[in-house]
């Protein structure tokens, strides 16, 4: 495509482009598109007159080449290892930050000061307790039950105590009701569905604390001797949740886009959210990539048997947590978790031989040229699983806390959907392969 120059711009978030267009030769059609440049200079080809121009559409399965939206939510560069949530770098986050201060920056755009970030953690803390009589539902599941579903259900169990908040054209006030029910919830959602699962009482949530200490009191309750969770252990929650806040348009943030662009309701979409990120390709990695590890472990097969395996396509076996749909250079959120790793393991006088096989496979796995060729370095899921493990999170529990860190990520994205004056109903075509026009024959000349 040749790079000429028009007037393009269509909404607050992305520059106003120098009159940039990309021209496609289609048949004996030319046709100039608006090219739209995002504040990191990204580049974008608009196509929504495709289709009415040349009756063809796009074809990009799994959208690798695709944008659904602008978003000024949080920036990524896969090359460079870079992710920041509206500007800010996730390395001076997770350093520095509360988990509600990070989901306020999320949500609204700007870190809060002292009276916005009081008044976000009361609307938050009143919000904490789960309805009356709601307790009742986590009874009627299995003690076998896969937290994720419980979780995903709860939620929408949650809505029908809030039918003021399900409408489909939210006031900026219900929005924000919405929102703080459901950053209220969630923690206290999982934490009562843990104990249920293990037939202990859950423990009430407490508004003395905030987000993290919070959610790993009402699952734990407070270590011997103590009133509330120790501070390391805190420290490497905290910086979990954060890390895995919001990570633009991945498959469970699109999926909350999507649904709540029906304009369904804030809890329909985050249950739906909740559901594409419990799959093993997504926030279910965590999972899977201790249950590797694990079994590497049993196996006690060497390095090499691994990596041969992972390289052989036959072998049905995957080096799960290496390589990423976006970061071809390193995933920036697996190296602060990995030297967490290391702090926590410390700290509470662990030696989880996990760890260090860990270490030592994404160590061979970095010299062998089939894994470096591929760009396949250790992503979020990696390390993730062995923080939680030494945290006492049971590894069923890993994707619910995966969970528990993106919910500001996704009703940041919710929100910012709403409002967006391109807001409409998520509705790709498609290329139809299947028979053309053919008669219904009844069954006798079926036989
Ligand atoms: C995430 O954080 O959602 C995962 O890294 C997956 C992704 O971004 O595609």
């Amino acid at each position: 495509m040749r790079t000429r120059y028009s007037l393009f711009y269509n909404s607050s978030s992305v520059t106003q482009s120098s009159q940039e267009t990309a021209t496609l030769t289609f048949g004996d059609k030319a046709l100039d598109l608006p090219v739209v440049t995002g504040s990191e200079q990204e580049k974008g080809i608009d196509i929504a007159r495709l289709r009415s121009a040349t009756g063809a559409i796009t074809l990009d399965p799994g959208f690798g080449s695709s944008g659904s939206c602008t978003s000024a939510i949080t920036f990524l560069d896969g090359e460079q290892g870079v992710l920041r949530y509206r500007g800010i770098p996730i390395e001076e986050l997770a350093e520095s930050a509360s988990y509600l201060e990070t989901a306020y920056l999320l949500i609204y755009g700007n870190l809060p000061n002292t009276h916005q970030l009081d008044r976000f953690k009361a609307e938050w803390a009143a919000r904490v307790a789960l309805p009356p009589g709601m307790e009742k539902f986590f009874d009627s599941y299995p003690k076998t039950a896969h937290p994720m579903a419980i979780l995903s259900a709860a939620v929408q169990m949650l809505s029908a105590y809030h039918p003021e908040l399900t409408n489909a054209n939210p006031t900026p006030a219900q929005m924000e009701a919405a929102i703080f029910t459901l950053l209220g919830a969630l923690p206290t959602l999982a934490a009562t569905g843990y104990r249920k699962s293990k037939g202990e009482k859950p423990l009430a949530p407490r508004k003395d604390l905030s987000y993290t200490p919070n959610f790993l009191y009402m699952m734990f309750g407070p270590p011997a001797g103590k009133t509330e969770p120790d501070e390391v252990c805190v420290r490497a929650m905290r910086q979990m949740f954060i890390l895995h806040a919001d990570h633009e348009q991945n498959c469970s943030t699109s999926t909350v886009r999507i649904v709540g662009s029906s304009r369904a309701s804030a809890f329909t979409s985050i249950s739906a959210g909740i559901g594409a990120l419990w799959g093993p390709l997504h926030g279910g990695a965590n999972q899977a990539v201790i249950e590797m590890l694990e079994e590497i472990h049993k196996s006690g097969a060497s390095f090499d048997t691994i990596l041969a395996k992972a390289k052989d396509k036959n072998s049905g076996f995957r080096l799960m947590g290496f390589g990423h749909r976006v970061y071809k250079n390193f995933d920036p959120r697996s190296r602060i978790i990995k030297k967490a790793c290391d702090q926590v393991l410390n700290r509470l006088g662990i030696h989880d031989p996990l760890l260090d096989l860990a270490k030592k496979l994404e160590e061979a796995a970095l010299k062998d040229d089939y894994f470096v060729s591929r760009k396949l370095y250790p992503n979020v899921d990696f390390y993730s699983g062995i923080i939680l493990r030494a945290l006492g999170i049971p590894t069923e529990q890993f994707t619910v806390i995966f969970a528990l860190g993106r919910i500001s990520g996704w009703l940041a994205h919710w929100k910012e959907m709403l409002e967006s004056p391109d807001f409409r109903i998520v509705r790709p075509r498609q290329i139809y392969t299947g028979s053309t026009k053919r008669p219904y024959r009844p069954l006798s000349e079926r036989q």
